[in-house]
C-alpha cells in the first residue's frame, strides 16, 4: 500500500547488491510512495549488474561510488544535484564491509591495514558523504539521512569482530555530524539498528544461522524483516518525524530492551 509519504522528494540509496539487501527493499518501498531516487554502488559489486534491474524497475539512474574515495563522492553528490535540478531530500548510507572477517581474522588478531579499510568503508564514509553534501549544499532543508547500523555497537556479540567497532563509529558520526547539519540547514541524521537478516553482508558473519536464530527467540515481536526495515526507513525520510534526529532507533522487535524470554528460558531448561 502506498500512502505519498515521499511524493516530490528526491534521494540517493547507496547499497543496493541484490533483491536481498536492505536498500533494494528501501529504494523499491521509497519509489511506491513517490520519490525519485538515483542509486549508487562500488564499481566492483554494479559490475554483477543486478543494480541495473533494480534501476529499470523504479525508473532510476545509477552513478557509481566506491565510498572511501573523495572523488567517487564529489562525482556523486555533483552529478546528482545536476540530475535532480537541484538539491535532494534524503540520503540512505546502507553500506558494510570487514575486510578482517572476509579474511577470516579473528578480533583479537586483526590486521591494522584491513582494519583501517573496514573502518573507512563502514563508517568514516558516513563523514565523508555529510561533509561532501554539506560543502556542495546538496541536501535540502529538512534533509534526512539514514544510515544502517546494528546493536553489537553497544554490546559484545562476538563473532561480530571489528564491525562492532566500525557500527560504534558510523553512531557516533551520525550525532556529531546530526548536530552541525541541524544547526546549519535543519537536515536530520539518524541510524537504524536492524535485526539480523538474511543479506550478502549478513550472512558473512561466522555462525549466522544461531545467531539469527537466537536474535528470534529474544525478540518479543521477533526479528524485523527488510521489508519492515524499509517502511521504517520511508518514515524518517517523509516530513512526519521531522523532529528526530542524532538518534539511534532500533528496528529489532523488542530484542534490545529484553532481558530474556520464556522461549530462551525453554530452550535453556532442555
Ligand atoms: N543484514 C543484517 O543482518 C544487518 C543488520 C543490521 C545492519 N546491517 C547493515 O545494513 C547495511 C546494508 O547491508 P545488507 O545487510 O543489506 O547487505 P548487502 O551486502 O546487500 O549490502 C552491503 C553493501 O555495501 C556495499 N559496499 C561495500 N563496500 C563498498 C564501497 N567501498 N563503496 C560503496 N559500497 C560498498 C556493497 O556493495 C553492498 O551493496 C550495512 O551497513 C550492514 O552492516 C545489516
Amino acid at each position: 500500500m502506498s500512502y505519498n509519504l515521499l511524493k516530490g522528494k528526491k534521494g540517493i540509496i547507496f547499497g543496493a547488491l541484490d533483491e536481498k539487501s536492505l536498500a533494494w527493499k528501501t529504494a523499491i518501498r521509497c519509489h511506491e510512495e513517490g520519490a525519485e531516487i538515483i542509486l549508487t554502488n562500488a564499481p566492483v559489486a554494479m559490475r554483477l549488474g543486478e543494480i541495473n534491474k533494480l534501476a529499470e524497475a523504479i525508473n532510476a539512474i545509477v552513478i557509481p561510488c566506491d565510498v572511501t574515495s573523495n572523488d567517487d563522492m564529489l562525482n556523486l553528490i555533483t552529478k546528482s544535484k545536476e540530475h535532480f535540478g537541484g538539491g535532494m531530500d534524503f540520503i540512505l548510507h546502507s553500506v558494510g564491509m570487514s575486510l578482517n572477517m572476509r579474511k577470516g581474522k579473528s578480533y583479537t588478531e586483526i590486521d591494522y591495514g584491513f582494519n583501517q579499510k573496514t573502518l573507512d568503508i563502514s563508517a568514516t564514509s558516513l563523514h565523508r558523504l555529510l561533509a561532501t553534501a554539506m560543502k556542495e549544499d546538496a541536501i535540502n532543508e529538512w534533509g534526512s539521512v539514514v544510515a544502517l547500523t546494528y546493536i553489537a555497537a553497544q554490546r559484545v556479540f562476538p563473532d561480530y569482530s571489528e564491525m562492532a567497532d566500525a557500527k560504534a563509529l558510523l553512531e557516533s558520526i551520525t550525532r556529531s555530524f546530526g548536530y552541525h547539519y541541524a544547526l546549519k540547514k535543519h537536515v536530520r541524521v539518524n541510524t537504524v539498528s536492524q535485526s539480523p537478516t538474511r543479506t550478502t553482508a549478513g550472512s558473512g558473519v561466522k555462525g549466522f544461522d544461531g545467531f539469527i536464530n537466537y536474535a528470534e527467540k529474544m525478540s518479543p515481536l521477533g526479528n524485523a524483516t527488510a521489508d519492515d526495515c524499509a517502511n521504517y526507513i520511508v518514515t524518517l525520510f517523509s516530513d512526519l518525524t521531522k523532529y528526530v534526529t542524532m538518534q539511534n532507533l532500533f528496528h529489532d522487535g523488542g530484542f534490545s530492551f529484553t532481558g530474556v524470554t520464556q522461549s530462551v528460558i525453554e530452550q535453556m531448561e532442555k
